[in-house]
């Protein structure tokens, strides 16, 4: 018989928003709006993500420039503005531009080096009138869109580059990102905030030196083995692996994990695989309800990026047996 005690435990169990993975909208919801722009952020938000990524670079006067890139040909009308600002090898840096320069950019669906051929097909057309926006704009627009619904959406936030900036400017990217964000009052307290890197000196400086509050992610390129993981314990929370790393299609047709989920849990760090889209899978995987329940269900990963929240979000809800609100 069961009594009302074990009626309301078996709803907070069901309920419990800590075992369900997290849906981390990438560049925003960038299947379907311009990556990185204020539309894809808004819409990623009205979809139900509960974090949202910004990749992050600097600005000639040093401000967080929301861009995947260091480089700006492939998401802007840069040339066509600044044509004789390129540097030797061609290529235009956001680090010799202006914060006032950058603004008088359009931003467009990212396209493949030299040519207006977009790098996903079927992905968003044209600029629509849109720019590029900096760290700060995002974190308003975000905070605003939370006050206005009810929600806490987190921030994931990639240091792009490190090295490079270091170069650049002599200065410690990831010293200048937390200056900034306790500006705003982000110490993973009120707001979560994720802080991700595929440069691993940059996270153990922020680990180390510069004893970092906010959770740090290991972004992986390639399967690291099992001494690397426990390397990676000692000062991330968590790995940010791609999917492809994730498991292996045998002969027979099953899919098992290649231990890499398991080995990262062992340590005690979560798992947040990237980039599940509508356009590719890895290569164990036949669609992306296929990935999604592998995802979910299988290797009960703790969040995974995504270019479709909307997808993202019904995945997780329809596997876990939940309803976000
Ligand atoms: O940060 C997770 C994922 O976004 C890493 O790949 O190249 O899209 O930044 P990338
Ligand atoms: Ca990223």
């Amino acid at each position: 018989m069961i009594n009302a005690t074990w009626v309301v435990l078996l709803f907070c169990i069901s309920f419990d928003e800590s075992s369900r993975p997290i849906v981390i909208a990438h560049r925003g919801a960038s299947g379907y709006a311009v990556e990185h722009t204020e539309s894809s952020k808004t819409l990623a938000h009205a979809q139900g993500a509960d974090y949202i990524e910004q990749d992050v670079v600097l600005s000639k006067d040093r401000q967080f420039i929301v861009s995947h890139d260091i480089t700006m040909e492939e998401t802007t009308n840069v040339e066509e503005r600044y044509p004789d600002r390129a540097r030797e090898d061609g290529r235009y840096y956001f680090a010799d531009f202006t914060w006032q320069e950058i603004q008088q950019l359009h931003t467009h669906e990212r396209t493949k080096r030299g040519s207006d051929t977009p790098a996903i097909p079927g992905r968003f057309p044209g600029t629509a009138g849109q720019r590029v926006v900096r760290l700060s704009d995002e974190i308003a627009l975000l905070k605003g869109l939370d006050a206005t619904t009810g929600k806490n959406t987190g921030l994931y936030i990639e240091l792009k580059s490190p090295k490079f900036h270091k170069k650049e400017f002599q200065t410690s990217m990831g010293e200048a990102l937390l200056q900034l964000l306790e500006q705003y009052g982000i110490d993973g307290q009120s707001r979560k905030c994720f802080v991700q890197c595929f440069e691993p000196e940059e996270l153990i400086d922020l680990h180390d030196r510069l004893h970092c509050k906010l959770p740090l992610i290991q972004l992986l390129g390639k399967k690291p083995s099992d001494d690397d993981v426990v390397n990676i314990a000692r000062y991330a929370q968590g790995i940010g692996p791609s999917l492809e790393g994730l498991a292996i299609r045998t002969p027979s047709g099953d899919i098992e994990s290649t231990g890499l989920v398991e080995s990262a849990k062992k340590a005690g760090m979560q798992v947040h695989p990237y980039t599940v889209r509508k356009e590719m899978q890895p290569s164990w995987s036949t669609s992306m309800d296929e990935t999604h329940r592998v995802l979910v269900d299988k290797l009960k990963v703790d969040g995974f990026f995504t270019d479709f929240p909307d997808l993202g979000r019904q995945a997780v809800d329809r596997n876990t047996g939940t309803q976000k609100e």
